[in-house]
């Protein structure tokens, strides 16, 4: 399925009536990890309260031993510093990195932010190495803003 076919689906997931948050991110990882050949792993992080640290949201993919990130670790802690997407085409080349499965070769983070402030990120996992293309980047974006109105 095209990005273009996705975003109207992404947005039904968001605008479903008695429906809690957590289902709704969960469902948006499915709809992406089930649809994007390229997507193996699809989760949320999001800052945990006030702590310099990020927990693990929803997610699917295969169980991962990282659900507290501190700020300024791997990719995600990274992003969460920086405001800023991160896109690594081969995850082998990162000193600064966190390896979730020895499967993985690249991987993208977009963050959330909510009235300014970066407040979790998407982060996906590839199994294919160097994926990645601005497309990806956009239609990420997209999501985080489509999330985001759930959060204010
Ligand atoms: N690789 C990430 C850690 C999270 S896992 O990909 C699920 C990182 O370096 O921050």
């Amino acid at each position: 399925m095209t990005f273009r076919q996705l975003k109207p689906q992404i947005q039904t997931i968001v605008s479903h009536k008695r429906q809690e948050v957590d289902e709704k991110l969960y469902a948006i990882c499915e709809l992406l990890k089930v649809n994007v050949p390229h997507y193996n792993w699809v989760g949320f992080y999001f800052r945990n309260g006030d702590k310099e640290e990020l927990k693990l949201g929803p997610y699917v993919g295969e169980p991962t031993d990282h659900t507290i990130i501190p700020f300024g670790k791997g990719i995600c802690g990274q992003v969460a510093m920086s405001n800023q997407n991160f896109v690594v085409p081969d995850v082998s080349a990162q000193d600064n990195y966190i390896a979730c499965s020895i499967t993985v070769k690249a991987e993208i983070v977009i963050p959330i932010f909510v009235n300014g402030n970066n407040i979790g990120q998407i982060d996906i996992d590839s199994n294919t190495p160097d994926p990645f293309t601005e497309e990806d980047e956009r239609f990420l974006e997209f999501v985080c803003t489509q999330v985001a109105t759930l959060f204010s």
